[in-house]
């Protein structure tokens, strides 16, 4: 298999999907005052991840770009929970690319405590052989969640997926103080934005 070539329009769609959204972050800059979007990061999955991921569940080399959905990624980080749903009702306006499917695991959070917005979208690249359909995996979170996800995906990696139950239990609790604090900082979020823009100002 030639993954240069197989990974080069992913990469190409990475790039794209986050020159458009870090424009959305900076015309929102522009025209109000807060930003709901705070950052943007994208990666192309890792050859060995795409490989192990195929290997576990059994898919083969030919159902690959079918089958493993976040081969192309992206995430938006927002300061506010509210701030996610912005973003979602722009993103699906958008007549760019097509949304496949969404996952709110907010509303619905995973059973490690993992809190994010999903969509799953199919995103259309120019190539030199023409146009190509490419699935490409947005994760909308805040700041919050995007904390705790970073260092449970860190202590994922360390037990190679097999974590402690004192671990396991403490992470669950600091999911639980994560949506609080996120919960918090919505109630307080107008004081804050006006402070923000106070701040701006100088
Ligand atoms: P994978 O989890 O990617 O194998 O695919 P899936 O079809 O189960 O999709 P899902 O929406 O569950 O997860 C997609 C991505 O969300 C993952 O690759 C991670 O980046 C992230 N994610 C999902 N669950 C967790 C979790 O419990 N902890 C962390 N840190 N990230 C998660
Ligand atoms: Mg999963």
């Amino acid at each position: 298999m030639n993954w240069e070539a197989v990974l080069a329009p992913y990469k190409q769609v990475v790039e794209e999907l986050k020159v458009k959204l870090r424009g959305m972050r900076s015309q929102y800059e522009l025209e109000s005052s807060h930003s709901p979007i705070e950052f943007v990061t994208g990666r192309v999955k890792p050859i060995q991840s795409i490989i192990e991921k195929a290997e576990l569940r059994n898919i083969s080399f030919d159902d690959i770009e079918s089958e493993i959905q976040d081969i192309a990624g992206v995430r938006v980080v927002c300061q506010f929970v509210e701030d996610i749903y912005t973003i979602i009702n722009m993103l699906q306006t958008r007549n760019d690319f097509t949304i496949i499917e969404e996952k709110d695991y907010i509303t619905n959070k995973k059973a490690s405590g993992y809190r994010s917005y999903h969509m799953i979208i199919e995103y259309p690249v120019a190539t030199i052989h023409g146009q190509k359909m490419v699935l490409a995996e947005i994760q909308i979170r805040t700041l919050a969640m995007n904390f705790w996800a970073t260092n449970e995906h860190s202590l994922n990696y360390k037990y190679e997926g097999r974590l402690p139950g004192e671990v396991r239990s403490r992470l669950e609790r600091a999911a639980e103080a994560a949506f609080k604090l996120d919960e918090e900082m919505s109630k307080i979020r107008n004081e804050i934005h006006e402070a923000q823009r106070l701040f701006r100002r100088k």
